[in-house]
């Protein structure tokens, strides 16, 4: 193993990982304000001087994948669906040599009116945030009516070729998490993808607890009582979700353990906020600051070193496990998941 970040090539880091992955925030503003993200009032929003322009993110989504081998590009927010740019984003990124592959993760609220426009531009897919069905809990735990409108988005993405549409669950005890089933019928009827999540620590009011998060296992009890699920044969890569057959398949169902089946041993990515730091990890305490580089004329070649030195420093793990973790002062909106 080197003791010092390469000064060419892929982004890797001191265990080896190679971050083909990036995730990009394209604001930290929502619609929706769920209550294990939010607050009521919304956070001290990032100031328009402080975010990147669409050209500046463009620049340097063009340097992670012509320069350090990044092969799959997800557009995150809070919200990504409210940028304004966001169509014209995506189209640059397409456009890019190798192309990568674009996904978006979203609340999906106005997503059937634009997931043509998407799909025209090179989108390839979405993930579409849904913790439940019911309408009045929908309403409680976003604090906004809006389930109708991701209802909509749901369909719009599918009726649109932004296929697979996959739905994130996040469980909450004494909140949702008898709706597990419900939801994964839903899914399999409508040929959508679910993956049930747990919590992690990334609240910005820091309510997290882990003695009463739901656990996978407490999920996978709870799917069980209503499915046979059986090991998927696919490869699970890097991927966050681990993988089951739903009743035999072909329909499948994913469960995202964070916390108790941690995968930082296999993480492959990297991330960018809407206002231009380098983030290793989503649980860094540390970013660095390529705005501020790209603002004082740095070349290509220089932002890719930058971006390089950054993730060699990344650590081996979340650590939400170790006495002294702390949780990350950006909070979660304004990082992307
Ligand atoms: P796919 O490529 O479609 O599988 O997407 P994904 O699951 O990687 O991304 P998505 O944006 O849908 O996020 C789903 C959940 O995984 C969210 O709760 C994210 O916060 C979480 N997640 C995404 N990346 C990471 C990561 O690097 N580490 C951890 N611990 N969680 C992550
Ligand atoms: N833990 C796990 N997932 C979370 N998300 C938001 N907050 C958390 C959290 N504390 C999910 C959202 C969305 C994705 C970006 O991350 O539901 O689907
Ligand atoms: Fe918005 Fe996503 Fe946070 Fe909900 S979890 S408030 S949809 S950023």
């Amino acid at each position: 193993m080197s003791v010092a970040p390469r000064t060419d090539g892929v982004l890797v880091d001191r265990f080896g990982r190679v971050a083909r992955d990036l995730r990009v925030s394209l604001t930290d503003k929502c619609n929706l304000r769920c209550t294990y993200c939010m607050p009521a009032e919304g956070l001290p929003w990032l100031a328009g001087p402080e975010l990147l322009t669409d050209a500046e993110i463009v620049r340097l989504v063009r340097v992670a994948v012509e320069r350090l081998g990044v092969t799959e590009v997800r557009f995150t927010g809070g919200e990504p669906l409210i940028r304004p740019g966001l169509v014209g984003i995506v189209a640059a990124v397409a456009a890019l040599e190798p192309r990568p592959r674009i996904s978006l993760t979203t609340n999906g609220i106005g997503l059937d009116r634009l997931a043509p426009a998407l799909r025209t531009a090179g989108l390839d897919r979405v993930n579409v945030s849904l913790d439940t069905l019911d309408p009045d809990r929908f309403a409680q735990l976003t604090r906004r009516a809006r389930l109708d409108a991701v209802l909509a988005g749901l369909a719009g993405a599918a009726a649109a070729g932004l296929n697979p549409v996959k739905i994130n669950s996040v469980l909450m005890r004494g909140v949702n998490e008898d709706e597990a089933p419900a939801l994964l019928r839903f899914a399999v009827d409508h040929d959508y993808q679910l993956r049930i999540i747990e919590q992690m620590p990334l609240d910005a009011q820091h309510g997290w607890d882990r003695s009463t998060m739901v656990t996978a296992e407490e999920i996978l009890a709870s799917l069980r009582t209503r499915f046979v699920l059986s090991p998927d044969p696919a490869e699970r890569g890097a991927a966050p979700a681990e993988t089951w057959l739903v009743d035999g398949g072909p329909a499948r169902v994913g469960v995202i353990a964070s916390v108790t089946r941690p995968f930082c041993g296999d993480c492959d990515r990297t991330r960018l906020t809407a206002d231009g730091q380098v983030r290793a990890c989503l649980f860094a305490t540390e970013e660095s600051d390529l705005r501020a580089a790209l603002r004082a004329g740095a070349d290509d070649d220089d932002l890719a070193r930058r971006w390089r030195t950054a993730m060699w420093g990344k650590r081996a793990g979340h650590g939400i496990d170790d006495p002294t973790f702390l949780q990350p002062t950006r909070p979660m909106s304004a990082i992307g998941g």
